[in-house]
């Protein structure tokens, strides 16, 4: 089925014509979806009907294995089931909206900073893909940034400074940030992965920053220095040229490329109002479609 993109953002991000995923197995189809995050790293495709089982095969159709323990998973039941599927709501296992202090919500305000998932995992997180279930009726944008656009806008002095440079990603330092409290058996669980702070993309080649709010230090560089550095990265990377902002239907169904992209979620009234997404990622590990049609459910 042969398929278009709509440019939502001048430098990133594609709105993809009309087409149903849960019915997309052929290769040329996901080809042709590949090529699109690859030039846009940011997909919306509308009217997704998925169920959980049915997100779980199109994701790995799409892009291999997945990771089992993102975002609230991580360290809390997940209300959704065992399933490799990221509850992304303000709602708790009796349906209800969550307290203002509930240790769920405390969590997920972390998702407000800037951040690629799963950084903190070796391997990292490849694609997300968010389906919107409930959605207020008040703006709750998620917004993405482009760190093809943030690396490309650095001058050759500032390139070449980070050439080799690796970051040690955590999720209890961008937490804790926040206030957030682990527990010691948590700290010992969650304690980060090592990546390049920048990705070449195998297919394109095109190079992008690797940051996000859970990178802790710099491996070859004194803490204080490494961190002023990395700060000064996170700002740079998210000016407003460089953002897309995402208002929300019922329905849509949004990939990314953490690899390409860093996003947050943005303040709503959540005492207020329900919010439901449901989110699979990826694991970055090689994959060209090799379970293609018998795609098993980890
Ligand atoms: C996520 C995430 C932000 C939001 O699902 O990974 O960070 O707006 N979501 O819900
Ligand atoms: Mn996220």
């Amino acid at each position: 089925m042969s398929i278009t993109f709509r440019k939502l953002h001048p430098l990133f991000a594609a709105e993809v014509s009309a087409i149903d995923l849960r019915q997309v197995h052929d290769r040329d189809t996901l080809k042709a979806i590949r090529a699109g995050m690859d030039e846009h790293a940011v997909l919306v495709f509308r009217d997704q009907k998925f169920t959980i089982q049915e997100q779980l095969d199109f994701a790995q159709r799409f892009d291999g294995k997945l990771h089992t323990k993102t975002g609230v998973s991580a360290i809390l039941k997940n209300r959704l089931g065992d399933a490799p599927i990221g509850d992304i709501s303000n709602v708790g296992a009796d349906g209800k909206i969550l307290q203002a202090d509930d240790r769920k919500r405390q969590y997920s305000l972390a998702n407000r900073l800037w951040h690629t998932d799963a950084s903190f995992q070796d391997p990292a997180g490849r694609y997300s893909m968010l389906s919107a279930q409930v959605i207020p009726e008040v703006r709750s944008d998620t917004q993405f940034a482009d760190m093809r656009a943030a690396y490309d806008a650095l001058d050759d002095d500032a390139k070449a400074s980070l050439e080799g440079l690796t970051v040690h990603h955590s999720i209890a330092y961008s937490r804790q940030t926040l206030g957030f409290e682990f527990s010691q058996e948590e700290q010992d669980r969650l304690k980060g992965a090592v990546h390049g702070i920048v990705r070449t993309n195998p297919r394109t080649k095109r190079r992008s920053l690797y940051i996000a709010s859970h990178a802790n230090r710099i491996l070859q560089k004194q803490l204080a220095e490494g961190r002023l550095m990395l700060w000064e990265l996170m700002a740079h990377a998210t000016q407003r040229q460089f953002v897309y902002s995402h208002e929300w239907r019922v329905g849509d169904f949004v990939i990314w490329d953490n690899l390409a992209t860093m996003h947050r979620g943005t303040a709503f009234d959540d005492s207020k109002h329900r919010r439901e997404l449901r989110r699979v990622t990826t694991l970055d590990l090689a994959y060209e479609f090799e379970s293609l049609g018998t795609a098993e459910t980890v």
